[in-house]
């Protein structure tokens, strides 16, 4: 098999979060980033939209050169992951999710068993993280809110203004109020670290935040030395490639804050 970049799907922006702790954790490898901005949001969008765009992305992947393809994006792989694995992988071909890095390791940040979910409606609905994390720790009781308001306020870099105060600080508060011992919440949306600063003012101490990033990264630094196979397909030349569905110069400009440097994008048509 000819070795490939590794592959890093979002609707948008918000997985540039999760690619940036990969990228940083693993810069050996080269990495193609699809963002399918034109499309974009998917958090409310039914089960066969989001299906249907995040196979046409992971077969562009593919299509580029692409042996394995990170769904790095919560609601792609909370309602698209199960079926492309199980019905549409082409022989020698990789896709994986950010949802199952994040359950399987939550029993270590919890002392409560209580764990709350803060995600898009569309991952709320598919009830993922629950069914998840019954399957690995059927002791811990999943708390679950969705946020609508938190991906436009990042998706307009609207972070620091009245409104993500007044919505995070609401939706903190919902979510807190449906148990007293919540210790932990999991940001399960890839746009979310970027509100860290806000949702940490209204916080209360003693209460975990998980962002995915690093959790991803290193889940997947663990898959590919136990999946050599699947390493010797992924090639190494630490380059790194953007493309977005809709405007390259939007994406530039924007990716800077998700990503956290400059970055040279072009647009595709999958
Ligand atoms: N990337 C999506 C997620 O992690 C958020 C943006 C969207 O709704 O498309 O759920």
């Amino acid at each position: 098999m000819i070795s490939g970049p590794i592959g890093i799907f979002d609707s948008g922006y918000g997985g540039l979060t999760v690619f940036k702790e990969i990228q940083k954790q693993l810069p050996q490898y080269d990495y193609i980033y699809l963002g399918d901005n034109a499309r974009v949001p998917y958090g409310t969008r039914s089960f066969e939209a989001v299906y249907e765009f995040t196979k046409e992305c992971v077969f562009k992947l593919f299509d580029l050169g692409c042996n394995l393809v990170i769904l790095a994006c919560n609601t792609a792989s909370a309602k698209a992951l199960r079926t492309i694995q199980q019905h549409d992988l082409p022989p020698g071909k990789k896709v994986l999710g950010v949802i199952r890095p994040t359950t399987e390791v939550v029993d270590q940040y919890t002392k409560t068993n209580k764990v709350g979910i803060l995600a898009t409606q569309g991952t709320v609905l598919s009830e993922s993280y629950k069914i998840e994390i019954h399957k690995f720790h059927p002791e811990i009781e999943v708390f679950q809110h969705a946020c609508p308001f938190w991906v436009p306020l990042v998706e307009n870099n609207e972070i620091y203004s009245e409104g993500a105060d007044y919505f995070v600080q609401k939706d903190i508060d919902t979510i807190l109020s449906l148990s007293k011992g919540i210790d932990t919440l999991v940001l399960a949306c890839t746009h979310y670290p970027l509100l860290l600063p806000i949702i940490e003012k209204y916080i209360p101490k003693g209460i975990t935040v998980l962002s995915q990033g690093e959790l991803v990264a290193k889940s997947l630094a663990d898959y590919l030395v136990r999946h050599p196979e699947v390493e010797q397909s992924c090639s190494k030349g630490s380059q790194l490639t953007f493309y977005t569905t809709d405007s390259a110069q939007d994406f530039e400009q924007k990716a800077t804050i998700f990503f956290g440097q400059e970055i040279q994008a072009d647009h595709i048509k999958v």
